[in-house]
């Protein structure tokens, strides 16, 4: 396929929603790149901790951006994100980046910087993007835009499962409320509530939309 052929299909939703989990499924079942924005957000949140700058002061932050490399890549058909050549793994799930993520993510420089590199990955092939602004700011254009919803209880109770500490609902709270991309049901998406579907219903929701939108035949294999 040309690159004008790649197609992105967007995945958005709040925390714990079980995004992820079927943006990866779905992107394996199709053969596409797996893009995991809220890892790019959590790597900046992450250098903010190891640099020990303030994130409450946005230009200390913004400083930082112009010294620290992120570099974003693909390794079995998964996004991958490296902060000065390492890789932060694990690390980008603990307390300290939950507690800092959505304040990171409110600064307009961070979203330019990341969401230029979220493009990119189009270039390399056919991508299942999975974030909060992806189809109402990063593929605005794109037909295949769902937006995975659940409940508060459903998602802390997954949260939990995971032996995570995560306020959700905070963090939900802000990233609604910010007023550069906020989360919000993109225009055209189609919202499917979770609470109640196992993972591969979910899954099987997605597929229906793509084939409901015209995704090409090609892409199903
Ligand atoms: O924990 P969960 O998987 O639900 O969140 P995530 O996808 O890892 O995203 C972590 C945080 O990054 C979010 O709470 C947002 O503040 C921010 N984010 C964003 O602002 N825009 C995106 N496209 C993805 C994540």
């Amino acid at each position: 396929m040309s690159v004008e052929k790649h197609i992105a299909v967007a995945i958005d939703g709040p925390a714990a929603s079980g995004k992820s989990t079927v943006a990866k499924i779905v992107a394996k079942r199709l053969g596409l790149i797996m893009v995991n924005t809220g890892a790019m957000y959590r790597a900046v949140a992450w250098a903010t901790i190891r640099d020990g700058v303030d994130v409450d002061d946005a230009s200390a932050v913004v400083e930082m951006l112009d010294n620290v490399v992120f570099s974003c890549g693909v390794e079995d058909g998964l996004s991958t994100i490296l902060v000065d050549g390492f890789y932060p793994g694990e690390e980008l799930r603990q307390n300290g980046v939950n507690q800092r993520v959505s304040g990171v993510a409110a600064i307009p420089e961070v979203r330019a910087l990341l969401v230029d590199k979220q493009r990119e990955y189009l270039k390399l092939g056919s991508v299942v993007m999975e974030g909060r602004d992806i189809g109402s700011v990063v593929f605005p254009n794109t037909p295949f835009k769902v937006y995975i919803d659940a409940s508060e209880e459903v998602r802390l109770a997954r949260r939990s499962a995971e032996g995570l500490n995560d306020a959700v609902a905070k963090r939900d709270a802000e990233d609604s409320k910010r007023k550069i991309s906020p989360l919000k049901v993109a225009d055209g998406a189609v919202v499917i509530d979770s609470s109640e579907m196992g993972i591969e219903e979910v899954v099987d929701a997605v597929m229906q939309v793509l084939r409901d939108k015209g995704a090409p035949a090609e892409i199903f294999g």
